[in-house]
């Protein structure tokens, strides 16, 4: 499987620490997209890059790191068809896999520390996503990405108080 990784200066530790982990244990082809140190950098244009890579097909899911991984979450979920997942626990790790599909993790590099970030990506790649009644939710959240991508107002249907 072909993954994207990106990082801002917050989690450019985190990346370096877990890159092996990725090539040599999950036997990912992974694609880094920076950034490559310490220096202050804009965590939107990493994030960016990453989702665009998936939007074109040129990898199949990515991972994000900044200091706390929400900055990242935010920007890449503007992005259509992305399903960005801000994880910092095992369950949610396996969950949002099994039940989101989501297709970014997007980790705190200040917050979790390298053998957490670890037991969390082995989670999320290791599971499936278990399809049936989870494709009801995500055709939803297709049908408001579309009307908001569109620029038009997302009709709210009756729903259950
Ligand atoms: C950078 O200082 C920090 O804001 C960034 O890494 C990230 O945590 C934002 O959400």
């Amino acid at each position: 499987m072909k993954v994207a990784i990106a990082n801002d200066h917050g989690g450019y530790e985190l990346k370096t620490k877990i890159m092996g982990f990725l090539k040599d244990d999950l036997k990912l082809d992974v694609l880094d997209y920076g950034c490559g140190g310490t220096q202050i950098v804009r965590y939107p244009y990493y994030a960016a890059r990453v989702c665009q890579a998936i939007q074109k097909g040129e990898v199949d899911k990515g991972i994000l790191i900044c200091s706390t991984g929400i900055g990242m979450s935010i920007v890449a979920n503007k992005f259509k068809g992305i399903r960005a997942a801000l994880v910092d626990n095992s369950y949610s790790a396996e969950m949002t896999t099994r039940h989101n599909d989501s297709n970014v993790i997007c980790l705190g590099g200040r917050c979790i520390g390298d053998f957490n970030a670890i037991d969390f990506l082995k989670r999320w790649f290791g599971a499936s996503f278990e399809g049936g009644r989870h494709c009801i939710s995500l055709g939803i959240i297709e049908d408001i990405e579309e009307k908001n991508f569109a620029g038009e107002d997302y009709t709210l249907p009756e729903v259950e108080k």
